[in-house]
């Protein structure tokens, strides 16, 4: 096991120098061709956040309050609007949370998007199986209890779903997949897509972003080449010698962490389908899974992990592909993740988050940004993807934010 390789964030890198001008050009191009669509994997069942319903309408905006899913609609809005091109956008749900999903768009008149662009469609589902026994846990007397597949469930369900013939039918040649949970994840990153379908290195089959690791104790997977061949390595599966390993400069030697944000070659979906034995690994998770006793029928609501669940992992596909690059991002810029109630990765952390990447825009524009003594700034400020999805897009600014204010631009 080696440490993968990547572009890093800063193209002028000495040790990997990179012509960002050049795959931004690319990427453009392809955008103004027609050429990305967009997927949000959202079926999972968001149990760490205590929500009800579908974690997409869980308020992301800082200060508005906006939609998860409302603030990639933005997103894909502003650039449609900007290559003059429609960006189709595919979200995946679950049986469990498809309905309230396509009626939360309904109720919100689609947020602005051609209804035809967006399409839903529902991922496969497993058995919960009883972790004492073995067997099939029932969810009532006539049904099996089932989970989500997981997310690698995914590149059999924009098959089976049509999709793909979707795609095909538009010309649409990469696929911008990220998770619903991160608000500052670039749905359309013009630079990511030229590297991806451009780069030498690149078969522009499935292409990721890495985000450098907090620690070495860091709950993420990581990038690692194996036997010669990208993957990842799961944080419950790297030794604590190799999680702590450091270079000489310091850096962690397995460093590059996993934000789950990938582009995928129309292509090489279809190619992984075209195979019947296709299929991705099961990786297991001890889950509490409501049931009911198959000898009396009465439910049961386990306090403790009762089930096993089986889900599949997208970034299993890596090693499937010929040749696969990563890009570097840092966490101000591009993650700011909602999944727990509270603590790390928590809708206040992202908050956090989201408003230091803004008020960073703000200051290269010479706005004033109130700062705690710690440096921290002190406000909240939420930009609109239709403001503006980079700095540059920024016009009309305040000379300065009030201490405490709370700004939506
Ligand atoms: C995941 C990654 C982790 C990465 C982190 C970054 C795995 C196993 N781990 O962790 O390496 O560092 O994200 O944020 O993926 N989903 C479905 N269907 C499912 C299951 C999940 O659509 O059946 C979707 C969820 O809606 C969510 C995403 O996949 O958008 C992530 O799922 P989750 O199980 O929360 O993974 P994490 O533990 O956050």
């Amino acid at each position: 096991m080696t440490p993968a390789p990547y572009y890093p964030a800063d193209p002028r890198n000495r040790t990997r120098p990179w012509d960002e001008n050049r795959y931004r050009a690319d990427g453009e191009r392809l955008l103004r061709e027609g050429r990305l669509g967009c997927f949000v994997v959202a079926g999972g069942q968001g149990s760490r956040l205590g929500f009800e319903g579908p974690k997409g309408c869980y308020p992301a905006g800082p200060v508005t309050g906006k939609s998860l899913f409302a603030i990639f609609a933005e997103q894909i809005l502003a650039a449609s609007k900007h290559y003059r091109r429609p960006i189709p956008w595919y979200i995946m749900t679950s049986p469990l949370n498809h309905a309230p999903t396509v009626e939360f768009f309904e109720r919100h008149a689609y947020f602005g998007l051609n209804q035809d662009d967006v399409s839903f469609f529902a991922q496969g589902v497993m058995p919960s199986i009883d972790r004492a026994t073995g067997r099939v846990l029932l969810a009532s007397k006539h049904e099996v209890a089932t989970n989500p597949d997981g997310h690698g469930g995914s590149l059999k369900a924009l098959f089976v779903s049509g999709a793909l013939d979707d795609m095909r039918a538009r010309g649409v040649e990469h696929i911008s997949y990220f998770q619903v949970d991160n608000p500052l994840v670039k749905c359309v990153d013009p630079v990511f897509l030229g590297l991806h379908a451009t780069a030498p290195d690149s078969s522009g089959e499935m292409s990721s972003k890495m985000l450098p690791k907090r620690d070495p104790a860091e709950r993420v997977g990581v990038f690692a080449k194996l036997d010669g061949k990208l993957g990842m390595v799961e944080y419950s599966d790297l030794p604590e010698k190799l999680a702590s390993k450091r270079e000489s400069d310091g850096r962690l030697t397995f460093n590059a962490g996993n934000p789950a944000i990938h582009l995928l070659g129309w292509r090489f979906v279809e190619r992984l389908n075209s195979d019947p034995a296709f299929s991705l690994p099961f990786h297991r998770a001890d889950k509490k899974v409501p049931c009911i006793d198959p000898e009396t029928g009465a439910n049961i609501d386990p306090a403790e992990p009762n089930a096993v669940k089986l889900e599949r992992f997208v970034f299993d596909a890596l090693p499937l592909a010929e040749r696969s690059i990563i890009l570097e991002t840092d966490r101000t810029t591009e993650f700011a993740p909602i999944k727990n109630a509270s603590g790390e990765d928590s809708s206040e952390s992202s908050r956090r988050i989201q408003t230091e990447r803004n008020a960073a825009w703000l200051e290269l524009h010479g706005v004033q940004i109130p700062r705690t003594p710690q440096g921290e700034p002190d406000c909240v400020i939420e930009i609109s993807p239709l403001t503006a999805c980079s700095p540059e897009d920024l016009t009309d600014l305040p000379d300065r934010i009030q201490r405490g204010a709370k700004v939506a631009l």
